[in-house]
């Protein structure tokens, strides 16, 4: 992997960055759509390329692992071949997912042992297991098996389990290091921040990951129910320590505002499950303002979905039409809906990139986030 920064903003944080892959190019700031068990929610691999216009997509470890299996995807080739999206992927380790079964899983110095949501059968991931299914599964990116702590979280348990963070890391890295891509392209490790919502110890904790000089590094443990002013205040620190000169990946953030408040803090790289998820439920980000289409208000209103982003779900279907398909909880519904959503979010950060390459990204972010953040 290769990571060139192209243009840092003059009155912001806010960089314009290329990272190269053996699957190809991303420019950053980028969201990734999220793909938990190999698909993203209802999108077809072809809509992710031409009408969202994804550079990369996510998988998670912890699911794919569970099903389909390992034997499955090391069969198939790799993820790549098994789910045919052929741009670059990245995986998350787990330690989110294993985090938030709470009541199924047990976490000591060794890893973590927890039963599946699926069918209660117990599993054990160690740092060391964790590599080896990421190297299995074949994401051109990697994340390291962490400890995603929660919030409130008291200042001993996160001082502890950062700790305990940065010891895994170490045994990831060496496991990393001795093992080899399975599918003849490479593969890079991102390390995690951790340290909670406690000052000192994100410091602590930016500073060991980038002592490890890793080709990029990712930011955990935010956006899990902190005020957003205490997520920006760890984000702006963290990236204050973080190597200036590689990408740098806030994990499971955000919102619109979110997102351009973080890229103005420096973060580079961005993933969420909101625009999906939210498109289920019917509710649509669009240049103009969030849009709840289950609302009556839309039931005659025949104007397209979002003229100004000009794609094709976007121009080809009205707000009255979506409304309709996602209160008769018609599949399509949930499909336009999630195409459009992550095609805005990936629209936002391509303007931010325009903008930071242009030199007037404070300005155009001033001007955007109030007409965006606002309910239609
Ligand atoms: N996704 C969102 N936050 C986190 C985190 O802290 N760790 C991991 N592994 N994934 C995440």
């Amino acid at each position: 992997m290769d990571f060139k920064l192209e243009v840092t903003d003059a009155k912001s944080k806010a960089r314009a960055g290329v990272i190269t892959t053996d699957h190809g190019q991303i420019e950053t700031p980028i969201f990734m759509p999220v793909g938990t068990a190999g698909t993203v929610k209802t999108v077809h691999q072809r809509e992710l390329n031409e009408d969202v216009k994804a550079q990369i997509i996510l998988g998670n470890t912890y699911h794919l692992y569970l099903r389909p299996g390992l034997d499955v995807i090391e069969a198939a080739g790799g993820l790549h071949k098994f789910n045919g999206f052929e741009k670059p992927m990245l995986t998350d380790s787990g330690g989110y997912q294993v985090y938030s079964l709470k009541h199924r899983r047990k976490i000591t110095e060794e890893g973590v042992k927890f039963q599946s949501h699926i069918d209660g059968s117990r599993h054990n991931f160690t740092p060391e297991v964790v590599m080896d299914i990421q190297r299995t599964i074949g994401a051109d990116i990697i994340m390291a098996f962490d400890e995603c702590t929660p919030y409130p979280c008291d200042r001993k348990y996160a001082r502890e389990s950062m700790e305990m963070t940065h010891r895994w890391l170490k045994r990831c890295c060496d496991r990393f290091d001795q093992t080899e891509s399975k599918y003849g392209y490479s593969q890079t490790l991102f390390p995690i921040v951790q340290g909670s919502t406690y000052h000192d110890l994100r410091e602590k904790s930016a500073e060991t990951i980038a002592s490890f000089g890793r080709e990029g590094n990712a930011i955990g443990g935010l956006s899990v129910g902190e005020p957003a002013e205490m997520m920006y205040e760890s984000t702006d620190l963290v990236c204050s320590i973080l190597p200036a000169d590689k990408p740098r990946y806030l994990m499971g953030v955000g919102t619109p505002e979110n997102i351009l408040e973080c890229i103005a803090l420096g973060v580079d790289m961005f993933d969420c499950v909101m625009p999906t998820r939210n498109a289920r439920h019917g509710l649509i980000y669009t240049s103009e303002g969030i849009i709840n289409i289950k609302n009556k208000k839309w039931e005659k209103d025949f104007s397209p979905l979002d003229p100004n982003l000009g794609g094709y779900v976007d121009t080809a279907y009205s707000k009255a039409y979506v409304r309709h398909l996602v209160h008769s909880s018609e599949a399509l519904g949930a499909q336009i809906a999630s195409i459009h959503n992550l095609a805005f979010y990936l629209w936002l950060v391509g303007e931010a990139r325009a903008h930071i390459k242009a030199g007037d990204f404070s300005t155009w972010k001033n001007l955007i986030l109030p007409k965006i953040s606002s309910r239609l």
